[in-house]
């Protein structure tokens, strides 16, 4: 087939196949982005082991990196192997996210899938698969089904990345007791240690990098060790046997991910990460709501209120019903009630045997409560706690989905608080095992979870969770989740997250996927007394910084009714949109935001800084071009900061276009939210 034919099919159908199939074993392989400045080359060296280089420009990002595999019974991949054949196509499609930070996604790739073959032995074969965006490159080994080859049981993945340029590396640290909850180090790439994923990189010459990983499913999720100078090599999280992951051939690996771009943008805009997951696997999901929630919640992390039973019970029927007037009147969706169950009492953490998923606490009345929300068509948002003991879950699970299905509780919350390393599950002989909170067995849990969540039309947004590698766009309603250090730790105080921490997470862990950060914080107080770094107008523009279809406000309802004002914002902030651009921003000291709503016509901007007060110039050129918008601006006084007069928010009203540029004014740790009603 023609080059020219085969650009022509290519422009015509989804998907054009172009076969290259070598017939004599060949020592490299390569293939192009579609707008052809990200290459990607595979070779073999004398002693047959494989590799692959990106390239950008020319310019080399990753230097040569190894790839192979280890098993525990069986020879590694990784030597004397031999490129026996090699298959490209193209594909160009745009589809469409239910619900999303998006509507349309384009995914447009070139591939090539390069088969290695064992030059000796039981000559063995698996294949790479390499998908080459105009963003950046995902690949993953394919392992066909074979002789020689049944039962995987993996040792290690011999994968690396090495870092071609220096760079600085924002990376939060793996294997450590709090899961993902960690700040962000920033280092130089050659001080970075044993780091989770995703991790972002931006060398000297402004280019931006983040790897991580796309559809972890059935595996163990992958962490970064550095081996020596900027040579990382992938580091599974272990199973809970002597194999990290054991699965059975044919099978296919995670795609392991290298995001490319010129500006922190094209990391923030890109759709690489859910191009590479498979398409939705439910069907109808428009029973997937996306929504606002208030909750029983904050007052527990201030010790105000308690999750166990007692004279401070936080779930009681009557409080309960005060949160679903309040959503009610404020048009916002669901209300989130934890502690509602018993198993709470005594020392929770890793006590998660104690828990019932069904029974409820005397003094909350579920069926009462479930049945008032109905009535004001507000939705109940179910919690499942379980410190983390995934097999005591699971026995319940069926009968916990059903109640809620029957009550009408079409979201749930579930939590697995216990230190890393110590969830639980079953081993195939039944007993109970440790488990990571990312390993394969966890990640098979969750799967679990979300598929009979899905059959009751109930959707998960988990906490202590595994990492987002974008599954949301096969399970839809895998709806958002934790995953990092969110607002709780604010409450805590001992320290709380740093004036900076909201400026990183937007280019480091929201790059992987919706996050339930919960924030929406008026008053200030934390149990600890140490102040919170953030202003009141910062807190308004986290409903725009941070995508999640779930995004709660997180406050003492007495906090939104003392300032209706700074409330209308988050009354009026949509949870789903259209579009979705990063108009300012440099990593971890500031982010500008905008979005479309779905649906509507509306812009809306978030703006957060680090610990310097800053202004910043924002041309309003992702406005519809003459067209008029009245911007509702939420912003900080000229006195506030996080340490002075957090609460000092100035409301003013301004008529714009696109043709005009805001100056963006924020105090120490504030922001700035800004409503654009269309005209
Ligand atoms: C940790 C979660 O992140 C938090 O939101 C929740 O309140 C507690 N676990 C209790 O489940
Ligand atoms: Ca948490």
């Amino acid at each position: 087939m023609s080059n020219r034919l085969a650009g022509m099919l290519a422009a015509l159908l989804p998907i054009a196949a172009l076969s290259v199939s070598a017939a004599e074993p060949r020592a490299s392989a390569g293939i192009a982005s579609p707008d052809a400045r990200i290459a990607v080359e595979i070779t073999t060296d004398g002693e047959g082991r494989a590799s692959y280089a990106v390239s950008r420009d020319g310019h080399a990002v990753i230097a040569p990196s190894r790839l192979g595999m280890m098993f525990t019974d069986a020879p590694k991949f990784e030597r004397n192997l031999a490129i026996v054949d090699q298959r490209t196509r193209s594909h160009d499609e745009r589809w469409e996210l239910p619900w999303g930070e998006r509507r349309y996604v384009r995914d447009h790739h070139n591939e090539l899938r390069v088969t290695f073959a064992e030059t000796s032995g039981t000559k063995r074969r698996f294949d790479v698969v390499f998908r080459v965006f105009d963003d950046g490159v995902g690949f993953r080994y394919d392992f066909p089904d074979q002789p020689a080859l049944q039962r995987l049981a993996i040792a290690e993945e011999l994968t690396e990345f090495t870092i071609a340029d220096a760079a600085t590396a924002w990376w939060i640290p793996a294997f450590e007791w709090n899961r993902e909850e960690y700040l962000y180090h920033r280092t130089p790439v050659e001080e970075v240690g044993l780091a989770q994923t995703p991790i972002t990189l931006r060398t000297g010459d402004g280019l931006h990098l983040s790897i991580h990983e796309a559809a972890l499913v059935d595996y163990s999720g992958m962490n970064l060790t550095r081996a020596e100078g900027r040579r990382f090599k992938a580091a599974l999280t272990p199973g809970i046997g002597e194999a990290k992951v054991e699965v059975t051939a044919p099978f296919a690996t995670p795609w392991r991910t290298i995001q490319i771009a010129d500006r922190a943008a094209g990391l923030v805009e890109s759709g690489l990460i859910l191009n590479l997951n498979a398409p939705n696997a439910l069907g109808d999901v428009s029973w997937i709501r996306p929504m606002k929630y208030v909750g029983i919640w904050w007052e527990m992390h201030l010790d105000r209120k308690t999750w166990a039973s007692g004279p401070k019970h936080g779930a009681t029927t009557a409080h309960a019903k005060r949160h679903i007037d309040f959503a009610a009147a404020n048009g916002l969706g669901g209300v989130l009630v934890e502690g509602w169950n018993v198993g709470w009492d005594g020392d929770w953490f890793g006590n998660g045997e104690t828990f019932s998923f069904t029974r409820p606490y005397p003094d909350f009345d579920l069926e009462g409560v479930a049945a008032y929300a109905r009535d004001k068509g507000v939705m109940l948002i179910g919690h499942h706690e379980t410190s983390g003991h995934a097999a005591h879950y699971e026995a319940q699970l069926d009968d916990a989905f059903d109640l809620y299905a029957r009550l009408g509780v079409h979201g749930v919350k579930t939590g697995y608080v216990a230190d890393a390393g110590q969830a639980k599950v079953l081993g195939t002989d039944g007993r109970l095992r440790y488990a990571w909170h990312e390993g394969q067995a966890m990640v098979r849990h969750h799967q679990k979870v979300v598929e009979a969540a899905a059959k009751r039309r109930i959707a998960v947004n988990p906490h202590e969770p595994v990492k987002d590698t974008g599954l949301r766009r096969t399970y839809p309603n895998l709806i958002t989740r934790e995953g990092a250090r969110g607002m709780e730790f604010n409450a805590w105080g001992d320290p709380g997250n740093p004036p900076e921490h909201e400026a990183t997470l937007v280019y480091t862990r929201l790059l992987a996927g919706p996050m339930d950060f919960t924030p929406g914080i008026f008053g200030m107080d934390t149990k600890s007394g140490q102040p919170m770094a953030t202003t009141l107008a910062k807190q308004l523009a986290l409903y725009v910084v941070i995508h999640s279809p779930l995004q709660m406000a997180a406050d003492l309802l007495e906090h939104y009714e003392a300032r209706p004002d700074a409330f209308r914002f988050i009354r009026d902030v949509p949870v789903d949109w259209d579009e979705t651009r990063l108009v300012a921003g440099e990593i971890g000291e500031s982010a500008v935001i905008a979005r479309r709503e779905r649906d509507g016509d509306d812009w809306y901007l978030g703006a957060v800084t680090d610990g310097e007060a800053r202004t910043l110039r924002v041309p309003l050129d992702f406005l519809d071009a003459g067209r008029r918008y009245t911007a509702q601006i939420y912003r900080d006084g000229d006195t506030a900061g996080w340490r002075d007069d957090p609460h000092d928010l100035v409301i003013e009203s301004r008529e714009v276009g696109a043709g005009d540029t805001l100056d963006i004014r924020m105090g120490p740790a504030g922001g700035q939210a800004i409503r654009f009603v269309a005209r």
